[in-house]
């Protein structure tokens, strides 16, 4: 082992060069090391990627992973995952600390436990509300529903998972993102007047005893603020002038832009959609623009024309933070025996939130 190497060494070289060095580097490691990636890693990260996916495909692999490192091309929360399910000899490591995600720090645990006692003046709470939390959120939330009864959902299981929570207590909290659990329970057939939108900082999260006390779920206050870009209006201009246009679009768009698509879909199941299309199909794409322009380039060639929802550029900038020079920075760090940007969850809530992960995984 040497000393580490530093991130500023890396900063100006160019992308070629650490593109062989990322090559280079990842023969020397073998199976040692593991790489991950979502969806909406851009192109010179993504191409590395031993393991592609939505969130819970990638929780799952880092599961099943065998190798020391799992280098987690993708958001903190994700990193933290792979960390709590994988065994304890094994590394998480994040290529950029600050790649976080805007939605997930909309909730932090102070507020939920605030949140949770202001319900408890309202109902009993313990016995029938089910917290239910996004992956896209703190290691500590998820520990927090793991020790109330609670569980974790992903964009491409939420349904199942609020059925889970309705099988055993009346009411769900669901936090962070407002948009998947409205929209989730929208689908499930649970009308709008019967969910309630807690907004944290007002007492009581602005609603009244009597809304708390109808409302099936209560949705955080919080939302993606790369999903919030795509409107309705963008749907209709598209239309108007493609009428044979499908649209598909993730959980985490908003309530009006679900209800005009014909697809509501989590990153991996946008991508199957769009793949099992016959050609002459036109689709009009409402996620992260990395995903779209691969899956554009990919469909030109089989007559499947895809097409980005907004006019504007939409790129979750948190996971753009993940570039080659800092993937090339952490696998040579590894090939010198040092591991920099480990994330580790606190034993405590590591545990805690790995029962709210396992509920979650045992529903297949
Ligand atoms: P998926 O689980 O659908 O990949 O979504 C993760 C995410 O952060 C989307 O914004
Ligand atoms: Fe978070 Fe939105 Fe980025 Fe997904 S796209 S990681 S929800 S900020």
């Amino acid at each position: 082992m040497t000393a580490a190497l530093a991130i500023e060494d890396y900063a100006f070289l160019e992308d070629d060069d650490c593109q062989a060095r990322i090559v280079a580097a990842r023969e020397k490691l073998g199976d040692r090391v593991v790489i991950l990636g979502h969806h909406y890693q851009r192109d010179e990260v993504f191409r590395h990627a031993d393991y592609t996916g939505d969130s819970l495909k990638l929780s799952r692999q880092a599961a099943r992973s065998k190798a020391e490192y799992i280098v987690f091309c993708g958001v903190h929360f994700m990193a933290e995952v792979a960390d709590i399910l994988s065994r304890p000899e094994q590394q998480a490591i994040l290529p950029d600390l600050a790649a976080g995600c805007s939605m997930a720090d909309m909730a932090d645990l102070a507020r939920v436990q605030h949140c949770w006692e202001e319900l408890g003046r309202v109902l009993e709470v313990d016995r029938v509300v089910t917290p239910v939390t996004y992956i896209n959120s703190a290691a500590d939330l998820k520990a927090f529903c793991g020790r109330h009864g609670g569980i974790v959902c992903t964009s491409s299981n939420a349904a199942a998972i609020l059925t889970w929570a309705f099988e055993r207590r009346e009411k769900v909290l669901f936090f962070p993102d407002q948009h998947l659990g409205r929209n989730t329970g929208y689908q499930m057939g649970i009308p709008l007047e019967e969910m309630a939108v807690w907004q944290p900082g007002k007492p009581l999260g602005g609603l009244s005893e009597a809304q708390i006390r109808r409302a099936r779920i209560i949705l955080w206050q919080g939302h993606c603020s790369v999903h919030q870009m795509f409107r309705p209006e963008h749907i209709d201009r598209f239309r108007e002038k493609y009428p044979d246009t499908r649209v598909i679009a993730h959980p985490e768009c908003c309530f009006e832009v679900c209800q005009k698509s014909d697809v509501i879909g989590s990153t991996e199941a946008i991508l199957k959609t769009v793949r099992a299309s016959e050609p002459g199909s036109r689709w009009l794409v409402g996620t992260e623009l990395n995903l779209v322009n691969r899956l554009r380039q990919e469909m030109k060639p089989r007559g499947v024309d895809v097409h980005f929802m907004s006019p504007m550029v939409c790129m979750c900038s948190t996971m753009f933070r993940i570039d080659p020079q800092h993937l090339a920075w952490v696998l040579e760090n590894l090939v010198d025996g040092n591991v920099v940007n480990r994330i580790r969850v606190p034993e405590e809530d590591a545990r805690a939130a790995r029962l709210a992960l396992d509920r979650m995984l045992a529903l297949g």
